[in-house]
């Protein structure tokens, strides 16, 4: 059986993966966003707090005397970048971006709720409020996705059928 310390090193390290999954999906979506500046806006300060995030669960891997061996990460990476290519040709990566930002946004909550708790009953109050306030940003963006999604798909839809070309990206 696992130990605590043990599995908060293992969640942290899932939880990194999933940081470097998320920064080279929403680095892809910056660099090919042309006509959706608001968006774009959100997602490139997204962008910044998740290389954030990387670097602040990095830390917390080492403080706790492990590494983040770069294996498992790079699979993370290699996955989002096909995911990106495969929905470039269908014409609707703008939806196909909002609907895997919100599901990750959500997968990330969950995954720092778990770690608060986790941290807490390990007694690593650093590891907690490092958590804490990488939620506080992940809920940030959820809540953002959440007020602009019905917006973005008017707007997608309009354009889709009065100049596809700009609804594209
Ligand atoms: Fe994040
Ligand atoms: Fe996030």
């Amino acid at each position: 059986m696992a130990s605590l310390d043990e599995r908060l090193m293992q969640w942290l390290r899932d939880a990194h993966a999933m940081e470097e999954q998320a920064e080279t999906s929403l680095a892809a979506q910056a660099r090919r966003l042309e006509n959706y500046p608001d968006l774009r806006t959100r997602i490139e300060r997204h962008l910044e707090e998740t290389r954030g995030h990387a670097a602040t669960l990095a830390a917390a891997i080492e403080r706790r005397g492990g590494g983040t061996s770069g294996v498992k990460d790079m699979t993370g990476k290699t996955v989002a970048t096909f995911q990106n290519l495969v929905t470039m040709f269908a014409g609707d990566e703008v939806m196909k971006g909002c609907l895997a930002n919100y599901t990750l946004e959500h997968m990330e909550i969950a995954s720092y709720k778990i770690l608060i708790a986790t941290a807490e009953l390990a007694g690593d109050i650093q590891t907690r409020a490092a958590c804490e306030h990488i939620l506080a940003e992940e809920i940030a963006m959820a809540d953002w996705l959440d007020q602009n999604l019905e917006q973005i798909t008017r707007l997608y839809l309009r354009r889709e059928e009065l100049v596809p070309d700009l609804a594209k990206k």
